[in-house]
């Protein structure tokens, strides 16, 4: 299927976006670098407040004139208390747990504030924005990006209006993006990166940027021959000193660690560094987002002070072992080239045609 463009993927000088990271590693600084090195920067609006996310755009925006995003968490419905009682006993027999609350995020007041005072894309995480929600923000002239795990995902997202697709395979770090988290679905494998990009070139018609455990040229090359329009890299940028991620994740990520799925710190499904906290509780820990993340929160900011990353959630993707402590624009200069290397030498290869 052929693939159109959009005016952000078509005029990027590189075709390297960074993930936005929620909880604390993006920031305005890192968000800077990539787009003035020519990638497209996102800023993470999750867990902020209105103001706080106001705030961050304002200082984006008077750094650069070049585009950029902001993503946002899709509020999905409370859980049944009941659902949650075991496993907070079971947690609460160790740990001080702070209140299984709900909430949405400020979902309204962020969309509202995107509309009022717009960025070039608005990205999604954790379900569809309603066509009505989509048409608000293409009316305000920003691009909408919405991160799908699967085919049936993307349809959706295709039918609202979405404009970009980012395909998140299973070996990203941080949350899975999928629409809907159900314990059953931990029966199933997710989609790795590569099957995810064959299937849906081959079942939708819109511009894809691929994402997951992306963390060389080769990789992005990799995912533009997939059918990608540029590659979306998280863990690669944690190390920089421009993200803000705290000093236990860094050291952490300097180990050889495997990353494993776990709903255990939030009750969401997500990608992190294995850990005596998700080994004890991973196999009990129920679909419970985002009352999960608001019980562990004390007790993993208190592990973070202490320095004590058993029980701290350490996302990260598979790759993780190739992040380096390189500036961000750097690092997206020696990507590009890299890239550009990859391409080259894959288009060298003897190819006999019949
Ligand atoms: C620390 C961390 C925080 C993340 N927070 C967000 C977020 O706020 N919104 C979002 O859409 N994705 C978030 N993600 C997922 C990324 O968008 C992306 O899918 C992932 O980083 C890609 O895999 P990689 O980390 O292997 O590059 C996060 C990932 C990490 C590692």
């Amino acid at each position: 299927m052929s693939q159109t463009g959009t005016v952000i993927l078509d005029h990027l000088d590189v075709p390297i976006a960074l993930a936005p990271m929620a909880g604390g590693p993006s920031t305005p600084e890192l968000t800077l670098a990539v787009t003035e090195a020519g990638g497209f920067g996102q800023l993470a609006a999750g867990y902020l407040s209105v103001a706080d996310t106001a705030a961050r755009i304002a200082t984006t925006r008077a750094a650069t004139t070049k585009p950029f995003g902001v993503n946002l968490f899709v509020p999905g419905p409370p859980t049944p208390v009941a659902d949650l009682a075991d496993y907070l006993a079971e947690l609460g027999a160790e740990h001080d747990l702070g209140e299984a609350r709900f909430d949405d995020d400020d979902w309204e007041a962020k969309l509202d504030l995107l509309v009022s005072d717009p960025v070039a894309a608005v990205s999604f995480t954790f379900g569809c924005p309603s066509a009505a929600e989509i048409a608000r923000l293409h009316t305000a002239g920003s691009e909408v990006w919405v991160t799908i795990t699967s085919p049936a995902e993307a349809r959706i997202a295709v039918d609202s209006g979405a404009d970009v697709l980012i395909a998140q395979g299973a070996e990203a770090g941080g949350h899975r993006a999928t629409f809907v988290d159900r314990t059953a679905d931990d029966q199933t494998d997710p989609l790795s990166l590569l099957a995810l990009l064959q299937l849906l070139t081959t079942t939708v018609d819109a511009p894809l940027v691929a994402t997951g455990g992306i963390a060389t040229g080769a990789g992005i090359a990799a995912t533009l021959a997939a059918g990608a329009a540029a590659a979306q890299l998280g863990t690669v940028f944690l190390r920089c000193p421009e993200a803000g991620t705290h000093s236990v994740h860094r050291s952490a990520l300097t180990t050889d660690t495997p990353t494993m799925l776990t709903r255990a710190f939030t009750g969401r499904r997500a990608r992190g560094l294995r850990n005596r906290f998700t080994l004890e509780h991973s196999a009990t820990a129920p679909t419970g987002y985002p009352e999960i993340h608001y019980a562990t929160a004390a007790l993993r900011a208190a592990a973070r002070s202490a320095g004590n990353f058993d029980e701290v959630n350490l996302w990260a993707g598979q790759t993780h072992t190739l992040a380096t402590d390189r500036p961000a624009g750097e690092l997206v200069r020696i990507l590009a080239s890299d890239t550009k290397t990859a391409l080259e030498k894959a288009l060298s290869r003897r190819i006999q045609s019949c």
